[in-house]
């Protein structure tokens, strides 16, 4: 159902997950969707359906098209995997409705604004440092925000983390963002990104993986990756756990070895004036076992910098979205 939030919003446009965050009092309240959506053949008991449920939709031509959380259930039934709008940090390529849906989703979750509120959304780094496609995406983004009347302001996700959690070392250190799509790092000094990257290994990469060598669909491979049962502990008991095991240590290490390569590559990095913490959050990095893989995999490279210490993100899943909505309180 349409709502509205009051004032200003931060917003974490996920190739997964979109997560809204805003403020209720002296709370920060969190509201999330599922990046993906399905498209059944128009009938009007359908539509009655999906409004009896609450769910998302819209009517375009003889289908209907069903977006968010619950999306999940309708692709088990047709037998098919859920549409998603984005791929890899950025606008779906191979999605001919991803704006489409994106604005459908965003005016259902944001709401219009009612005198101009601010609404800061985040931006992935260009994967393989171009960024020709992320101009591309924020452009696409921004317009559907102001249509619904937001001044919009957009923010690295790297930074997004960084500005999250490390407050109380001033903005100052690494920040990183193991996502579905891609994982995004950012070294700041003093909230400004010197550094920002990412690698386009996320989530998505350890399901389809992991479902081409073991044979099951990338939806069972990431049922069991996101349930309780999976650990990243070395001790895997099935052919999947083995392979979810081997793609996930593959994701960290490919962050960490592009972090020493682009580190050790760059010229003049600002007068640090001691160890850094590393802070990490975003849905890959929940398993747990993550936070050790991580500590070890740092402690193998050669960096320019000291590492104080690794940090698992206090706001988790939910840490990019509460760093876009700081920056959107804080007009930065
Ligand atoms: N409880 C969980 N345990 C393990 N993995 C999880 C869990 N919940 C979600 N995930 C995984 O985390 C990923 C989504 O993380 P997140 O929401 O941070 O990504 P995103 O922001 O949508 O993507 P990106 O930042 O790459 O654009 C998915 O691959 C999902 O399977
Ligand atoms: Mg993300």
């Amino acid at each position: 159902m349409e709502h509205s939030v009051a004032g200003h919003l931060g917003l974490d446009l996920g190739t997964s997950r979109i997560v809204l965050a805003s403020t209720q009092g002296d709370r920060t309240q969190y509201k999330t969707e599922l990046n993906a959506f399905v498209s059944l053949p128009y009938s009007k008991m359908t539509k009655a359906m999906l409004e009896r449920e609450n769910i998302h939709h819209t009517k375009s031509g003889n289908e209907i098209l069903a977006f968010g959380n619950r999306v999940d259930e309708f692709a088990n039934i047709l037998g098919g995997d859920t549409r998603r709008p984005m791929k890899t940090g950025v606008l779906n390529p191979n999605e001919p409705r991803n704006i489409e849906m994106l604005a459908l989703a965003l005016g259902k979750l944001c709401g219009r604004a009612k005198n101009g509120e601010k609404i800061c959304f985040s931006v992935p780094s260009g994967a393989n440092g171009s960024d020709a496609e992320v101009i591309y995406h924020e452009q696409s983004i921004r317009k559907v925000l102001e249509d619904l009347g937001y001044e919009v302001h957009s923010l690295n996700e790297g930074l997004a983390v960084i500005i999250a959690e490390l407050k109380d070392h001033d903005f100052t250190g690494i920040g990183i963002s193991f996502g579905a799509g891609m994982c995004n790092v950012c070294l700041s000094y003093l909230g400004l990104p010197v550094i920002a990257f990412s690698t386009t290994r996320g989530g998505d990469y350890i399901d389809y993986s992991a479902s081409s060598v073991t044979g099951e669909t990338p939806t069972t491979v990431r049922l069991t990756k996101e349930s309780d049962a999976f650990k990243l502990n070395g001790k895997a008991s099935t052919s999947v756990d083995q392979a979810l095991s081997v793609y996930y240590r593959d994701i960290v290490q490919t962050v960490v070895l592009t972090l020493e390569r682009i580190l050790n590559n760059h010229k003049q990095l600002p007068p640090f004036r001691g160890p850094l913490p590393v802070v990490f959050g975003g849905g890959t990095a929940m398993v747990e076992g993550f936070h050790d893989e991580l500590r070890k995999a740092l402690q193998k490279v050669k960096l320019p910098i000291e590492i104080m210490d690794v940090r698992k993100a206090k706001y988790g899943m939910n840490s990019t979205a509460t760093g876009a909505l700081v920056a959107a309180l804080a007009d930065m």
